[in-house]
């Protein structure tokens, strides 16, 4: 049977405009006989307690993770068994534009495939809990997100149905809640943008997936400028230290905006990090990043302060960036005072102010935010605004909401939220425009110091 086939045996159903999706692990015997999701045992089981809990199924949109039904034979017998990442990655596709379409208030993941296919999380983690769904997985961020015990198990363990029942009865008040309301809901902790040494971060990618574990971190996306050269190493230390890691990328793009040419940052989050393409522009930006490199090495040689190149490249595992110049100041004690004599200053942010060192006037060349969009979506990606709201620092471009809108139009699919760049009062201004125009909103802390 071909691949396509297989992933159409059952598909979700419900109206449109439902408030609470439902979403299992794959069908059984029952749903590919009948082409419909939970109409078996565990189906019948699932609408008793809908029933008991006051919720109508037929205004539930229910669905699966995996749409065919994966089997073994044991003994010439045809028996379930659980769907294999693969399968799951196959059948993503699906469900992802099944929630971009329903945009449901509340989601209800049953069983530990479903939870960790979702959440990246053990269903032993998460059950119960309520969360905002802040994940790359669709634009409808703001669904409050319930894990609890599949059906099937809950039917089966006396002790698990009390907790079943209780955990459904939640889902079914928070779709009645209104969205501004869920504000109170716990994130799930995910981090979308985060720097490794492999562009200007601190630390190597390994440790900076053994930091985000300290800290509690289900999944961080590795978001290094120019390029992917972390990823592989991340995603190795991800399996060891049980973090998700998305392989992203942060690409130079720019724009003029109040006719002022700068920098626009798209991150392209879930790329392909082996995708030819991809890796050819970012060979391509890591040639603009030398050049500018080469232009702030000069305007230090011209206050007195000397630079040279190849201690830059010595200080860098991947993309060259500012603060491998500075890295190299700083190792030197006589151009840290030197630095400090001439300027009265060595922060790196302030070198992008009026000083006698003209830094903020060299822009790092970039795609074209159009083109960036491009690139990562062709990578299997998506291109998301990197903080909008961001003051001019680094020749980086506070990005006016029409802007943004145009971005929209040619193939921008999401936003940044940030606590480190923006105020609170402009993360909300955002999430309200990403929901206006159907982006996602992602949150990531642009950390650099992991
Ligand atoms: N179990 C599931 O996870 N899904 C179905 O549709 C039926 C049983």
């Amino acid at each position: 049977m071909s691949k396509s086939k297989l992933c159409f045996q059952v598909s979700g159903e419900g109206p449109k405009n439902a408030k609470l999706m439902i979403i299992g692990e794959a069908p059984g015997r029952t749903e590919v006989e009948l082409s419909r999701p939970f109409v078996g045992r565990a189906g019948r089981f699932l609408d008793k307690v809908l029933k008991e809990i006051g919720i109508e199924r037929k205004k539930c949109y229910v669905t699966n993770i995996v749409k065919f039904r994966p089997t073994r034979v044991v003994h010439g017998k045809t028996k379930d068994r659980p769907p294999t990442d693969d399968e799951i990655t196959l059948c993503m596709p699906l469900l992802r534009k099944e929630l971009a379409e329903i945009r449901p208030r509340s989601i209800i993941l049953l069983g530990g495939t479903a939870a960790k296919a979702l959440t990246g999380r053990k269903i032993s983690q998460i059950r119960g809990k309520a969360f905002r769904m802040l994940a790359t997985v669709s634009p409808s961020t703001q669904s409050a997100v319930i894990a609890t015990y599949h059906p099937a198990a809950a039917m089966r363990n006396r002790k698990f149905r009390k907790t079943f029942v209780a955990d459904m009865r939640l889902a079914a008040v928070l779709q009645r809640t209104k969205t501004e309301t869920l504000e109170f809901l716990q994130p799930l902790h995910t981090d979308w943008h985060v720097h490794t040494n492999c562009s200007d971060g601190r630390s190597a990618p390994r440790k900076v997936v053994e930091h985000a574990r300290n800290l509690g971190l289900a999944g961080i996306a590795i978001c290094d400028h120019d390029g992917v050269d972390g990823i592989r190493e991340a995603k190795l230390a991800g399996e060891r230290y049980g973090v998700v890691v998305v392989p992203s990328v942060e690409i130079t793009a720019n724009d003029t905006i109040d006719g002022k040419l700068g920098i626009v940052h798209i991150l392209g989050i879930g790329i392909d990090y082996n995708d030819a393409n991809l890796k050819r522009i970012c060979g391509r930006l890591r040639g603009y990043r030398t050049e500018y490199i080469r232009k702030c090495i000069k305007r230090f040689g011209d206050i007195g302060i000397d630079v040279e190149f190849k201690d830059v490249v010595a200080h860098a595992r991947g993309s060259l960036g500012f603060g491998n110049i500075m890295s190299v100041i700083r190792a030197d004690r006589k151009k840290t005072e030197k630095l400090k004599a001439v300027l009265g200053i060595d922060e790196v942010p302030a070198f992008f102010k009026d000083t006698p060192l003209v830094i903020k006037d060299i822009a790092i060349k970039g795609l074209s935010v159009r083109e960036a969009s491009r690139v990562i979506t062709a990578a299997g990606g998506i291109p998301v605004l990197a903080h909008p709201g961001n003051p001019n620092r680094y020749g980086i471009l506070q990005v006016p909401d029409q802007k943004i809108r145009e971005y929209a139009r040619f193939g921008l699919q999401g936003i940044e939220l940030s606590q480190h760049h923006h105020t609170h009062m402009q993360n909300k201004h955002y999430a309200k425009l990403a929901k206006k125009l159907g982006l996602m909103a992602t949150t990531g802390s642009d950390s650099h110091k992991l």
